[in-house]
Order: C-alpha cells, then sequence, then structure tokens
C-alpha cells in the first residue's frame, strides 16, 4: 500500500507511508528543505470551553472571594498554565450551550444575576456568575484571543447584533455605555465569531438549505464595530464525512451578494468508535488502543473530502477549514456526574493529540482555526482540577511540547512509515511532521504509534549539516498510563537527544511516544 498524503496542493509528495518496510527495518525520514509548505496558523492549537460540568465553574471561575488564588475571580493556576502552552483562542460559551445562551443573563452585578439552567449538561443550575466580561478578562489573562459563538437556535438576529456591538463598538450608544458602566469603557477585541453550533443537531436540527438562509441573516446583522481587529465569521459546517453542509454553505457563499460574508467554515469531528462513547479511558488493551488511533486517522479523510469540496468553490482557499470540536470522546469517568463528560487522559490521547496536529499541520494550507474538546475538566482536557489542586494531562504535555510549530513554515517530508499490525488493523509505524520556525530552526515531531517496539528513525537533511537532534519525548509507562492527583509526573516529557553519523541522524523513538526535537 502506498498513500501519498499532501498538503501543498499536491505538488510535492509530503509523507510516503508505506507499509512494506520490513518490520524492524530502520526507516527513513527525508527532510526536504529546499522547498517550503503553508504556515501552520498557530490557531490549529485553539482551546474550547463550555458552560458544561466543571470546564467553566471550578476550573475557570472560582470567584474573587474564593480560597483558591485567583485574579478576578480566574484562578491562577490554570491561568498560568495556559499561557505556557501559548493558546491562541479560546471557543466560548459552547458547544450546544451556545444555542440556548442569553449574553444579557451574564452582564451586570454577578449577585443580580439570573439563576438559569444548563438543560444540555446535566440540567444543572447556571449562576451566569461567568459571563461576556468575565471570559474576555480570562483570555486577556492568558494572552488568548476571542472565539464566541452566537445563539442562532434560539435567539434572535437582534439578540447577537446587540452582543456585538455591546463588546465592539467605540461610539457612546447605549449599549457601549453599558458596557463601561459594567467596568470596560474600551471596546473588546473578538477575533473569531461563530455563527450557531452544530445547527444541523443541538443547535436547532436545521436542513443545509435552512441553516443556509439563518446564515446569511446573522452574518449580515451581528457586526464588528471594532476596526483595530478584524473579525471572522465561522458557518456551521459538517458533522463527520457527511457534506451536505459544506457544500450548502460554499455555494451560498460562492454566490453571495454585497450584503453578507463568512471567513470559515466549522467542522466538528470527535475520536469516537461507538455511541454513546463506550470506549474505556484507562484500564484498556491494544485492541482498544489500536482502535482508537485509527478512527482518529480518519480525520485525514474527513479533512480531505471536506477540502475537496471547498476546492470547487474556492480555490484560492480564502475560507478556512476551521476544526473547532476534536478530540478523542471516551466513557465517562466513573461516579462522575451525568452529563458533565469527565474522562481520564492517558498517553493514548496523548498519541491522539499528536496524529490530529499532525494532521492539520499537512493541511495548513486550509485548515487554519482548531480547537480541541475541551480545555479543563471535559473530554479530552488539557487540564484537571480538584478544588484548589491543578493537575496536567497528558495532552497538555502534547501542546507544550508543540508550541515551536506555531506559526512555523511546513516542510516537506519523505517517510516510508513501515506498519503497526494489531489484529485486522494496520496502522503506519511512525507519524511525523517538519516545519521551520520564524528564527529559521528545523524542528521534528515524531510519533511511534507501535506500543510494542522501538522505532529507529534515521533522519537526512538534504542540503544541511545537522549535528543533533534536542527536544523532548513524551513516553510512559503503559498506553493506557495517565496522572492522577496522586502521582501527577507519571506522563510527562523528558529530554531527548540524538548525534548524527554521517549524513545519518538516527533517531530511536519509544513505543507509544512522541518526540519533539530542533535539529541543530
Ligand atoms: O463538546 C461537547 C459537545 O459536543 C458540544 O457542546 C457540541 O457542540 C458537540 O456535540
Amino acid at each position: 500500500m502506498k498513500q501519498v498524503l499532501c498538503a501543498l496542493l499536491c505538488a510535492v509528495a509530503l509523507i510516503s507511508v508505506t507499509a512494506s518496510a520490513a518490520d524492524n527495518e530502520t526507516i527513513r525520514l527525508g527532510v526536504n528543505t529546499a522547498v517550503s509548505g503553508a504556515k501552520i496558523d498557530r490557531h490549529i492549537f485553539g482551546q474550547f470551553a463550555e458552560h458544561l460540568g466543571r470546564g467553566i465553574y471550578e476550573g475557570v471561575w472560582v470567584g474573587p472571594d474564593s480560597k483558591i488564588p485567583n485574579t478576578r475571580g480566574i484562578r491562577n493556576d490554570v491561568v498560568a498554565a495556559l499561557k505556557a502552552i501559548k493558546v491562541p483562542n479560546v471557543r466560548w460559551p459552547g458547544g450546544c450551550f451556545a444555542d440556548e445562551y442569553h449574553w444579557r443573563n451574564g452582564i451586570g452585578p454577578r449577585d443580580k444575576r439570573p439563576a438559569t439552567l444548563n438543560p444540555n449538561w446535566g440540567g444543572v443550575i447556571e449562576p451566569n456568575t461567568f459571563g461576556t466580561h468575565e471570559f474576555m478578562d480570562f483570555v486577556q489573562q492568558i494572552g488568548a484571543e476571542a472565539y464566541l459563538s452566537i445563539n442562532v437556535g434560539s435567539g434572535t438576529p437582534a439578540e447577537a447584533a446587540d452582543w456585538l456591538e455591546y463588546l465592539t463598538t467605540s461610539q457612546p450608544t447605549a449599549l457601549a455605555k453599558e458596557r463601561a458602566a459594567n467596568g470596560h469603557p474600551e471596546p473588546y477585541p473578538v477575533a473569531l465569531l461563530g455563527i450557531g453550533n452544530e445547527s444541523w443537531g443541538c443547535g436547532g436540527s436545521m436542513t443545509p438549505d435552512e441553516y443556509v438562509n439563518h446564515l446569511k441573516v446573522y452574518a449580515r446583522y451581528a457586526r464588528n464595530y471594532n476596526t483595530a481587529k478584524p473579525m471572522r465569521r465561522v458557518a456551521v459546517g459538517p458533522d463527520g464525512p457527511d457534506t451536505g453542509y459544506t457544500e450548502a454553505v460554499m455555494k451560498a457563499w460562492k454566490n453571495k451578494t454585497w450584503a453578507w460574508d463568512i471567513e470559515g467554515l466549522s467542522l466538528h469531528s470527535y475520536t469516537v468508535v461507538k455511541w454513546p462513547p463506550a470506549f474505556k479511558a484507562t484500564g484498556f488493551g491494544e485492541s482498544e488502543y489500536a482502535t482508537m488511533l485509527k478512527a482518529t486517522l480518519n480525520m485525514e479523510n474527513l479533512v480531505s473530502t471536506h477540502s475537496a469540496v471547498m476546492d470547487r468553490y474556492d480555490p484560492d482557499k480564502k475560507i478556512p477549514l476551521v476544526v473547532d470540536e476534536w478530540g478523542a470522546w471516551l466513557a465517562a469517568t466513573p461516579g462522575s456526574p451525568e452529563g458533565f463528560l469527565e474522562q481520564q487522559n492517558s498517553q493514548r490521547d496523548a498519541l491522539i493529540a499528536a496524529l490530529n496536529l499532525n494532521i492539520f499541520a499537512r493541511h495548513a494550507d486550509r485548515v487554519r482555526v482548531a480547537n480541541i474538546a475541551q480545555m479543563v475538566n471535559v473530554l479530552q482536557a488539557m487540564i484537571f482540577t480538584r478544588q484548589e489542586k491543578m493537575l496536567l494531562t497528558p495532552t497538555y504535555h502534547i501542546f507544550k511540547m508543540y508550541v515551536p510549530f506555531q506559526d512555523a513554515t511546513l516542510v516537506p517530508i519523505e517517510l516510508p512509515a513501515g506498519a503497526y499490525k494489531v489484529g485486522d488493523i494496520e496502522l503506519p509505524r511512525v507519524d511525523a511532521i517538519a516545519a521551520r520556525d520564524a528564527g529559521g530552526k528545523l524542528w521534528l515531531s515524531l510519533t511511534n504509534l507501535d506500543p510494542n517496539r522501538v522505532a529507529t528513525v534515521d533522519v537526512e537533511v538534504a542540503g544541511a549539516g545537522i549535528r543533533r537532534a534536542v527536544g523532548e519525548t513524551l513516553v510512559a509507562p503503559k498506553i493506557d498510563s495517565v496522572n492522577t492527583f496522586e502521582a501527577p509526573g507519571t506522563v510527562v516529557p523528558k529530554p531527548f537527544s540524538a548525534r548524527a553519523s554521517g549524513k545519518k541522524l538516527p533517531l530511536k523513538l519509544a513505543p507509544a511516544s512522541v518526540t519533539v526535537v530542533a535539529l541543530e
């Protein structure tokens, strides 16, 4: 089987995945520095924070009177951890929650805000103590940009238009004065605006054509008045492989009038093998490990399929594909509250994150925003909190290791990847990307999918005298190893280095590991 993954209009072969390489053969990875790929937009490392379970309340917001150290109610430990991974944007307030969210409930004095319900997620009380100003304060504290989702499902165009005016105008309108009275005279910057969420499902069960009718109205009236910060409007797009929304939205965009526009199309796709999610987050065997990795690699097909449809309407790739919900969705932690979507996070999740990020990077010309679901305490989280304690997950460590790839330029590689087989499943043994950062340094990320064998990869960089590789590797005692509050250091990156021998730089990758190195 020979499969060529192509991210540069297929002008250059980036990765040649050849499963016929002998089992224990050294794998050759050729880096072609003569060719430059697309920029890997830092926004593919975005986060998603929904009012869901302990994602916001406790996870981010503890309130100014909490004993947990905080700045204006936002926990300091979480802010510091997120700053370290250079989060480019945070999508908020949902998710399904967004299409039932009424922004006015979340402004003004906190003790006067109404208690409402969160019917999507456990039917719990939503106190509305974390609202617009608290969110904008939070993203400012972590150095990220705001990605807001407006309520199309149960809201009105007027409600969305008012929210945007409230947030972004510098003119002395009644809404701007209300914003100032609530503590923020300056207009806020809103970088991204989602026009609805999953409008084919929890966001209103609309057909593609019904949604397009709504899209045109909201895209017209939800205006950004902050000229200092351009805002990109993101239309709801496909659910998995179904191209109905992709076709309808892109066709409407191609035929758009002066009266409306969009600057992004969303794709949601989780790594979930059975529905409802039944695969365990810990205590799984090799078969479930490989099944989840195989399902993850299907992101490649999804992105290619939707990109191909988009190419027909938008050959210049003006509209990014925004993968604003992705990640592993597993069986909930036993004993956790119904609807809170709490799950442990293992070394397998670390590989799932790396494989997805590699796919987005290879499609950097089209995938320019992505948001893992979700940031804290929910689904494939970066961070867990337990009252005053905070814990970093294996997925967090991948995002930290990948910081050098933010806004780096993709460099084509050639990789006969070998095969990892278990039962009927055959996967590439190794997956990799290369990129050059703004300072000219060359970076490699390599994932050894095989949990049983060390992979030896001989790196060859044509035309560059590489002497060594220096970086980190994330390796764990077992494929289902996790970090816990009692043992937080089970899965943490370890230093990694290798020296060149002649023209070859041999890298020994531990089983089921992710390694990121700078080539010097
Ligand atoms: O991330 C959890 C939920 O998954 C989101 O609210 C929804 O958009 C998706 O179905």
